[in-house]
């Protein structure tokens, strides 16, 4: 008998067929009030489930008794417990690796427009405020040849230090679980404590996913430590940083400007006060937003999914080291 499956995001139609072709699939092209019900109903006889940016609590899946395997289309993994999946011997599929390359482009894109305005003087331009030559006031700095600490040097931290090492000759910090030593032979960078990083860094980005450990891992404290003329940039998960500490340290300028792909509610609310600050840098968490990217991370989460319903773990299993504790 054919495995049911639940899709709950939209992907593109060769993807989808790869699924039909296999699974008997059920599909909501996202989960919300209106097909919540349906949703759940669906859980209740799934063997497997597949997509991306809904939170599949344990007592949500709790609803879905027969589950063998999720697939998350991401590399993050916060959407789903991983103790509680392993402890039902759940597998849980991500997408590592293939976004890497396209979330550290991202990363230097905000990198780039906190540092040089980029944003707020393209606003100038289209708004007719461009009056006169620029100056002073108008002025950013520099990106070539300053610190860049990143906290959580894993891959896409990686990714971000090569830019920077090979392409803007900036010595690379870093503090990590571990120390990467890839990244010390290949690209100079110096492992340290967070504090070090904080006080020494012109550009902290962090790279850490969201854990119980790393929740609010930069606040007031950690802000109050960073320089003045300080560029914060957050890539991982909103949750990692205290945002209304960020707020406040962007507001009395106790740090330059920040650039955020993530926040702590997503889509971000258009009266949050980060809207109304010029030296925010707002994306709408697009780190790996490219079509060439989504598509490679759709095709390998369908991969992903197809090889965990046939009992091979031995790629892309994120809670495979939690099982048989
Ligand atoms: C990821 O893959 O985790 C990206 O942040 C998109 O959610």
């Amino acid at each position: 008998m054919r495995k049911k499956v639940i899709l709950y995001k939209a992907i593109p139609l060769q993807e989808r067929k790869r699924l039909d072709e296999i699974f008997d699939v059920t599909y909501f092209d996202s989960i919300d009030d209106s097909n919540r019900d349906a949703f759940f109903t669906a859980l209740a006889e799934t063997d497997g489930i597949i997509g991306s940016s809904v939170e599949m609590s344990s007592n949500v899946l709790n609803k879905a008794p027969r589950l063998k395997a999720a697939s998350t289309i991401s590399v993050g993994t916060d959407q789903y417990d991983l103790d509680y999946l392993a402890k039902r011997n759940i597998p849980l599929m991500h997408t590592p690796d293939i976004l890497n390359e396209t979330t550290a482009d991202t990363i230097f894109t905000l990198i780039m427009c906190t540092a040089r305005r980029a944003i707020e003087l393209s606003n100038m331009v289209r708004e007719g405020r461009w009056i006169k030559s620029i100056g002073e006031e108008q002025y950013g700095t520099d990106v070539h040849g300053k610190t860049l600490g990143i906290i959580g040097m894993g891959r896409i931290g990686y990714a971000i230090a090569k830019r920077a090492h090979f392409g803007f000759n900036m010595p690379i910090h870093y503090s990590n679980r571990s120390q990467n030593e890839v990244a010390e032979n290949d690209l100079n960078a110096t492992y340290m404590n967070m504090e070090t990083l904080l006080k020494t860094s012109d550009f902290i980005c962090v790279m850490a996913p969201l854990t119980a450990q790393t929740k609010h891992l930069i606040g007031e404290k950690e802000f109050a430590l960073m320089k003045e003329s300080a560029i914060f940039i957050n890539g991982s998960r909103g949750k990692v940083i205290d945002e209304s500490a960020l707020i406040d340290a962007l507001t009395r300028g106790s740090i330059r400007a920040a650039g955020l792909d993530v926040f702590d509610i997503e889509p971000l609310p258009a009266n949050s006060p980060l809207c109304k600050l010029d030296n925010a840098v707002l994306f709408p968490h697009i780190g790996s937003a490219t079509a060439e990217t989504r598509l490679n991370m759709v095709a390998c989460a369908v991969d992903n999914l197809i090889r965990a319903l046939n009992g091979d773990l031995s790629k892309n299993c994120a809670n495979k080291h939690l099982f048989n504790r």
